[in-house]
C-alpha cells in the first residue's frame, strides 16, 4: 500500500511525478480549485486553456493528465473533475481519489491537493487513493503492480489521514478475506484469520469446533456444515474499548460467513454457484470492522460472532424436510438447502442474545432478491428501530456506502408457516428478501433493537467503479465502523 503523508509545502513548489488537483463543473465552463488556480498562475494561465482546449467537462470522477514539461517541479497535472456539487461532497472526492489512482498507477511519488477546503477530506481522499488502487493479485504470476509509493497532501491534517487509512486497510482486509477462493478460506481458516487479526488488533477471539457446535446445540451451524469435508466454526470476537467495557454502548455484531455456497442439495446452476466463495463477504466486513475499532480506540464494548460453513452436497448434507434445532431451541423446517445464510445466522442471533447487548446489527450475503429489488449499488436495510435505522442510513452516507430502507411486516411471516416445526427457512420467491429478514428477527432477543444489512447485491461488483474495484467490495465495513464510533461518542 502507499504511504500517505501530509506536507507544509506549498502545492507550486511540490516535486512530484504527479500533482493531482480538482476542478468543478460550472454554467459557464470549469472552475479550477484553488490549488488548481495557484498551478494555473505559475504556468501562466496555461493550465485552464488545455483543459478549456481538450474539452475536460469536470464532471465526476473524469481524469485529464498534463504534462508540465520542467515549468514546474510536479511532472504532470492531473485534474479530476469534482462536478457540480457546492460544498463538494466528501463522496466526490473518495471518488475522484480513486478515479486518480487508477490513472496514476504508472507513477511513484504522488501529491495530491484534492482535499483542500473540504472538511474531512483528506479522510476521504486517502480512502479512495487507497481503494482505488486495491488489487488481489497474490495468485496471478505476473501482476500488474501498483507503482504509486508515496502520496503527499500539502497542509492536510494528520489525524484525518489516519483515519482515512484505517478505513481503507480494514476494507481492504474485508476484500482480501471475500477474494481468497475457498478451496484455502474453509471455515477453519477464516476462524484462524480472524484470530490472527485478533491477534494483531489486541483483542479476544475464541473459536468454537464442530464437536464443541454439536455438544452446544448449534443445530443450523451443524446442518449446514454437514455435507461439507470442511467442518463448520463460530468465531466470536471482543474488543470492550473505553473503560474496558464499563459505561460504554455494549454492540453485538454479527456476519454471514458461509465460505462457499453451492446451494447444497437444494443446487445452484453453474452460472449462479461462479462467484460463491464471496458468501462470507458479511463475517469479513465484520472482523474488518471490529480490527478497525480496536485500531480507532473506539469506547464501544463490541461482540461479534461470524458463524463460518460451507454449504456443500456431501453424503452428511442436510436434506429438504430436515428439522434443525437451532441454538436456544427454536425449530425449523429446513425446504430449501439453498437458504443456508439465515440458518447460520439464526445460532448466532441466539447466542448473542445471551451477552445481553444495547443493540444488534447483523450483515450477510442473504438474497438475491435484494440485487433484484435495488441494483448492485444499494444494499437492504430492515430495523425495527426507526433511531437505529436512521443511524446506520447516515452512517453508511458518511462512509460511502448507500443503504434503502425496507420493511419487515408481521403478516409477511405467514409466508414461513410450517406444518411440523416453528418455521420453514424458505417460502415463495416474492419478498424473498423480506421473509429472510423476518426469519432472522424471530431469533432476536425481546426489546434488543436489531437490524439486519443485506449486502447480495453490493458485496461483489462485476466491474471497477469509484472506490469499487471489480471482485469482493468490502461492503459495510466502513459503514460499521462509522456506526460504531458515532454511538461510541
Ligand atoms: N448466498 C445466497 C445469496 C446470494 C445470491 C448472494 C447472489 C450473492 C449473490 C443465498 O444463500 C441464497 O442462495 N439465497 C437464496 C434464497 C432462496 C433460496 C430463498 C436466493 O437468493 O435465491
Ligand atoms: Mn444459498
Ligand atoms: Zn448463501
Amino acid at each position: 500500500m502507499p504511504q500517505i503523508v501530509p506536507s507544509r509545502e506549498d502545492v507550486t513548489s511540490l516535486a512530484c511525478d504527479a500533482l493531482v488537483v480538482g476542478a468543478h463543473v460550472r454554467d459557464d465552463g470549469i472552475e479550477l480549485s484553488p490549488p488548481a488556480a495557484a498551478i494555473d498562475d505559475a504556468l501562466g494561465g496555461r493550465l485552464h486553456e488545455a483543459l478549456s482546449q481538450s474539452g475536460f467537462k469536470a464532471t465526476t470522477g473524469t481524469v485529464h493528465v498534463i504534462p508540465t514539461l520542467g515549468n514546474l517541479p510536479a511532472g504532470a497535472i492531473v485534474v479530476v473533475g469534482l462536478g457540480s456539487d457546492a460544498p463538494v461532497q466528501l463522496a466526490t472526492v473518495r471518488r475522484a481519489a480513486a478515479a486518480a489512482a487508477r490513472r496514476i498507477s504508472e507513477r511513484h511519488q504522488v501529491a495530491s491537493a484534492l482535499h483542500e477546503g473540504i472538511k474531512g477530506g483528506e479522510r476521504a481522499a486517502a480512502e479512495g487513493f487507497l481503494l482505488g488502487s486495491y488489487r488481489f493479485a497474490k495468485y496471478k504470476n505476473h501482476p500488474r503492480t501498483l507503482k504509486i509509493e508515496r502520496i503527499v497532501m500539502p497542509g492536510a491534517d494528520a489525524d484525518e489521514i489516519a483515519r482515512g487509512i484505517v478505513y481503507a486497510e480494514a476494507t481492504t482486509l474485508a476484500r482480501d478475506l471475500t477474494n481468497e477462493p475457498a478451496d484455502v478460506l474453509t471455515p477453519a481458516e477464516l476462524a484462524d484469520r480472524a484470530r490472527a487479526a485478533a491477534e494483531v488488533g489486541g483483542f479476544e477471539c475464541s473459536v468454537l469446533d464442530e464437536t464443541e457446535l454439536l455438544n452446544a446445540g448449534y443445530g443450523g451451524l451443524i446442518a449446514v456444515g454437514g455435507g461439507s469435508a470442511a467442518p463448520p466454526r463460530l468465531v466470536r470476537l471482543r474488543y470492550a474499548g473505553g473503560d474496558a467495557g464499563v459505561g460504554v454502548p455494549k454492540i453485538a455484531l454479527i456476519g454471514k460467513g458461509i465460505t462457499y455456497d453451492s446451494g447444497g442439495l437444494t443446487i445452484k446452476t453453474a452460472a449462479n454457484m461462479e462467484t460463491m466463495k464471496t458468501d462470507m463477504g458479511g463475517g469479513a466486513a465484520v472482523i474488518a470492522a471490529v480490527s478497525a475499532l480496536a485500531r480507532l480506540h473506539a469506547a464501544a464494548d463490541v461482540v461479534a460472532y461470524v458463524p463460518c460453513a460451507e454449504n456443500m452436497i456431501g453424503p452428511a448434507a442436510m436434506r429438504p424436510g430436515d428439522v434443525i434445532h437451532h441454538y436456544g431451541g427454536r425449530t425449523t423446517e429446513m425446504v430449501n438447502a439453498d437458504a443456508e445464510g439465515r440458518l447460520v445466522l439464526a445460532d448466532a442471533i441466539a447466542r448473542a442474545n445471551e451477552d445481553e447487548p444495547d443493540v444488534m446489527v447483523d450483515i450477510a450475503t442473504l438474497t438475491g432478491h435484494m440485487s433484484v429489488a435495488l441494483g448492485k449499488k444499494i444494499a437492504g436495510l430492515f430495523a425495527t428501530d426507526d433511531e437505529l435505522a436512521t443511524e446506520l442510513t447516515a452512517a453508511g452516507e458518511a462512509a460511502g456506502e448507500r443503504f434503502w430502507r425496507m420493511p419487515l411486516p408481521d403478516d409477511y411471516m405467514s409466508d414461513l408457516d410450517s406444518d411440523i416445526a416453528d418455521a420453514k427457512n424458505s417460502g415463495s420467491r416474492y419478498g424473498g428478501g423480506i421473509t429472510a429478514a423476518l426469519f432472522l428477527k424471530a431469533f432476536v432477543g425481546p426489546r434488543i433493537p436489531w437490524a439486519h444489512l443485506d449486502i447480495a447485491g453490493t458485496g461483489r461488483a462485476e466491474s471497477d467503479s469509484d472506490d469499487i474495484s471489480k471482485g469482493a467490495t468490502g461492503f459495510g465495513t466502513r459503514t460499521l465502523i462509522e456506526w460504531v464510533e458515532g454511538r461510541a461518542k
